[in-house]
């Protein structure tokens, strides 16, 4: 692959995120826990490191897929990750020994304390722990805890036993603050909970991100000293929504494939950990919501809430719930999708052997609504049925031949007689042909 410059691995300048900054600068002031909270690649992580790194010394500490059943599995990981950045500190002998109920190494000579017999063991170990953070972060500003979504239960209610006793502690103002980040809807239950329960304390603040507005999505392509970038704006946003993850991966594919100067092909490949995301984002979808998905997909803009709800013969009291499904995940909005690519990636995923008989369905719904003959004549030929397709190529082409655009009409009689021809009707095929071969100039 082409190599790629450094502005598209990482964009230089963070855009559009004036009001969130604002926030986070209140929430900061005001001592409180910062939650940013939406959808994959949307700028969480990004936003969270540029803010702490503005205000000194800071960690980023994240959690990692697969910790999610396995108790304490992300708060030993992450307790092992700060005592290596600062190896001299010396934890007081009781805390240490607590510490060893969860990582045998730390036990001394007397070995590991017997199993947590009362609740008072129990507080007494999440003091240990907390005393040892408190310790051992002392000298920092902030800490980002990345991807909340994949903590275990224990550590989530550790966590929030940690920053709601945050202000007894005498030394406050050393104690780093938290900037959280976690995908919109990925929380576990349990953890959903500890952080509802830090704002309804007001200690802490969810802030929700949404994809860049198209002002931010033109200062990001600006900002890349990009040749061409500037100008792809409009395409971007269509194809990406503002999403800043999807906009960097199809840069990249991009300049990958050619460069930017030849403008925005007619059509990019979803690749990378965008499809990846959005195929995820898919599969959470209840059953019936991902049909009415592909079916929009299918049907382009003649989607609408009639025609799905015959072509899938589905109630249109059941077809509404499933449309705002599509919306609350934002797949759709109104009867559109939220973006080309989410459009592209659903469109990739239906099963071949589904996708020619929703055409055919579509394809008689819409004839029986009196639809543009093109429209019609494309979801027959998709549907695999050439000689359906044919009368209404033809359709197109006369209105066309009668409106005397002369080259749309030798077009479209050529594509009803490769119709016919698929469908083996030759006699008819050669005199469709004929009629083109007889329109002036074409
Ligand atoms: N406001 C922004 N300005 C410039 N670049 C951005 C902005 N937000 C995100 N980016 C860039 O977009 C990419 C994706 O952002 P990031 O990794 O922060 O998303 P995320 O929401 O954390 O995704 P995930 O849910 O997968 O963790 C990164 O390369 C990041 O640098
Ligand atoms: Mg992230």
């Amino acid at each position: 692959p082409a190599k790629l410059p450094l502005s598209v691995l990482r964009p230089p300048v963070l855009v559009g995120r004036e009001r969130e900054w604002a926030r986070m600068e209140e929430a900061w002031a005001e001592g409180k826990t910062i939650f940013l909270s939406g959808e994959p690649g949307v700028g969480k992580t990004r936003l969270a490191h540029d803010f702490a790194a503005s205000r000194g010394v800071h960690m980023v500490l994240e959690s990692r897929p697969g910790e999610t059943h396995v108790a304490y599995s992300t708060h030993v990981r992450l307790l092992r990750q700060i005592m290596a950045r600062c190896p001299d500190t010396t934890l007081a002998p009781w805390v240490r020994r607590e510490l060893s109920r969860l990582m045998p190494d730390m036990a001394g000579t007397e070995g590991p304390p017997p199993p947590m017999v009362d609740e008072a063991e129990r507080s007494r170990f999440l003091e240990a722990n907390c005393l040892a953070i408190y310790q051992l972060c002392a000298g920092m500003d902030a800490i980002v805890a990345d991807d909340l979504q994949y903590m275990d239960a224990a550590t989530a209610e550790f966590a929030l036993l940690m920053l709601s006793r945050r202000h007894d502690i005498p030394s406050d103002g050393v104690f780093p603050r938290f900037v959280d980040t976690y995908r919109r809807g990925e929380l576990t239950p349990i953890a959903a909970a500890c952080i509802q329960q830090l704002v309804e304390a007001g200690l802490a603040v969810v802030i929700e991100l949404e994809p860049l507005h198209s002002e931010a999505v033109g200062t990001l392509l600006g900002s890349l000293e990009l040749a061409g970038a500037e100008g792809l704006a409009d395409n971007v946003m269509r194809y990406t929504g503002g999403n800043p993850l999807f906009i960097m991966e199809a840069l990249r594919h991009l300049l990958e494939s050619g460069g930017l100067e030849r403008g925005w092909p007619e059509h990019v490949h979803p690749s990378g950990r965008g499809r990846d995301l959005i195929q995820r984002r898919l599969e959470r979808l209840s059953a019936p919501a991902l049909q009415v998905a592909r079916l929009a997909a299918l049907a382009k803009t003649s989607f609408a809430l009639e025609l799905a709800s015959e072509v899938l013969e589905m109630t249109p009291m059941s077809l509404a719930t499933h449309l705002s499904e599509l919306e609350a995940a934002h797949v759709l909005r109104g009867e559109r999708f939220t973006h080309d690519l989410l459009f592209d990636v659903v469109r990739e995923a239906i099963p071949p052997s589904l996708v020619p008989l929703l055409h055919r369905r579509l394809a008689s719904a819409l004839e029986q609504r009196k639809a543009a003959p093109v429209v019609v004549a494309q979801h027959w030929l998709e549907g695999k049925e050439p000689q359906r397709a044919a009368p209404f190529l033809v359709a197109a082409a006369n209105a066309e031949a009668s409106a005397f655009r002369h080259m749309e009409a030798a077009l479209l009689y050529y594509r009803a007689a490769t119709a016919l021809e698929e469908a083996g009707a030759l006699d008819e095929a050669a005199r469709v042909r004929a009629r083109a071969r007889g329109i002036p100039s074409a």
